[in-house]
């Protein structure tokens, strides 16, 4: 199949544009590099530099990749960013997929796989989180991804689009031959903070709050390896049905604390990574995780990066041989 891959240079774009090659698809890139990498993109892959809000632009290069489905990654990412800047978040991630769902109306096509997110769900009262619960999201980086569902499902109704919105849990991880990896800047994320403490670029880890009421006191998070996500990928864009929007979990179904992160990053680096407990940061639920049912039933996908260790010594192996990131090629 040709695909069009918004966000193909971002961390989780750039492993899923891999996995598409791997499974003989043919691949254009269309990234803004406002946060993603040129050297992220696999060189198989076609890259056209632009940005979604660029009307013209997008339509000319989807003229051009005449695809048959698009992956749809491109957006920002950073929920503390999004609620100081709603504007900014409802633009990016809005008013950017109103942009691309044009130029695929215009264009005849039908298919599309969504990045959403669990923060799409209200705080749960209970666990696992199941695709039916409320979804009243906290954050504008949350409303945002809601509001595209929303986006989806009322152009499967107007014009036939088929589109499978995956809502991931907490993406980690990078390829296990180490050549790729996360480089988000500025890094809010558990698993690469760490690190960086191993690599000695800060020298502690925060904890935010200790008073939870799980095991130890501290959040859990299901944290989904970036490499199972690229497969989900590649098992939806082949699933999706004409007219219908649909909604999927993609996590592990298991929850780890912080600390249980910590340790495993002690065990993989054998560094002591000295760790601090300040205040909680306001809105983070005590829990999170997936049930993961539904995906594995709609798609035969199931995780294969289920040992944390594992999940936590992929990242390690790419943070310590590229311990600045990316080259930024730009
Ligand atoms: N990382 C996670 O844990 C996680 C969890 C849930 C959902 N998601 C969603 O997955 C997607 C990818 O996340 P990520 O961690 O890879 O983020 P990322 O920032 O690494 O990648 C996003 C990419 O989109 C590009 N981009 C942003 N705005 C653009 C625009 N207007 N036009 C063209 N390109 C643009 C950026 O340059 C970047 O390469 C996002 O939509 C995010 O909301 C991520």
């Amino acid at each position: 199949m040709r695909v069009f891959v918004t966000g193909g240079a971002g961390y989780v774009g750039s492993h899923c544009v891999r996995a598409l090659l791997a499974a003989g698809h043919h691949v254009t890139v269309f990234d803004s590099l406002i946060n993603g990498h040129r050297a992220a993109v696999d060189p198989r892959a076609t890259f056209v530099q632009g940005d979604l809000l660029d009307l013209a632009t997008l339509r000319s290069a989807l003229q051009s990749a005449a695809p048959e489905a698009v992956l749809h990654f491109a957006g920002l990412i950073n929920v503390g960013e999004s609620v100081q800047q709603p504007l900014l978040y409802y633009r990016a991630n809005v008013l950017s997929s109103l942009h691309l769902l044009e130029a695929m109306q215009e264009q005849g096509v039908r298919r599309m796989v969504f990045s959403s997110t669990c923060a799409v769900y209200r705080p749960p009262e209970r666990l696992p989180l199941v695709e039916d619960m409320p979804r009243a999201p906290i954050s504008p980086y949350g409303e945002t991804k809601l509001a595209v569902e929303w986006l989806l499902s009322d152009c499967a109704a107007a014009w036939g689009l088929g589109s499978i919105s995956l809502r991931y849990f907490n993406a980690s991880g990078a390829a296990a031959d180490g050549t790729i990896g996360e480089a988000h800047r500025p890094e809010t994320h558990l698993i690469p903070l760490v690190l960086q403490v191993a690599l000695g670029q800060r020298p502690d880890i925060a904890i935010l709050g200790d008073d939870y009421p799980t095991p130890d006191g501290t959040c859990i998070r299901d944290y989904i390896h970036v490499e199972d996500l690229a497969a989900a990928h590649v098992a939806a864009v082949a699933a999706i049905n004409p007219g219908q929007a649909e909604f999927l979990n993609v996590g592990t179904g298991i929850g780890h604390t912080v600390q249980a992160v910590i340790e495993a990053a002690r065990s993989v680096t054998g560094h002591e990574i000295p760790a601090r407990i300040v205040a909680r940061r306001p809105g983070d639920p005590p829990a999170l995780y997936a049930d993961p049912t539904r995906v594995r039933q709609r798609l035969g996908w199931s995780p294969k990066w289920t040992d944390l260790r594992e999940v936590v010594g992929s990242a390690w192996r790419w943070h310590s041989t590229h311990p600045h990131g990316y080259p930024d090629v730009r």
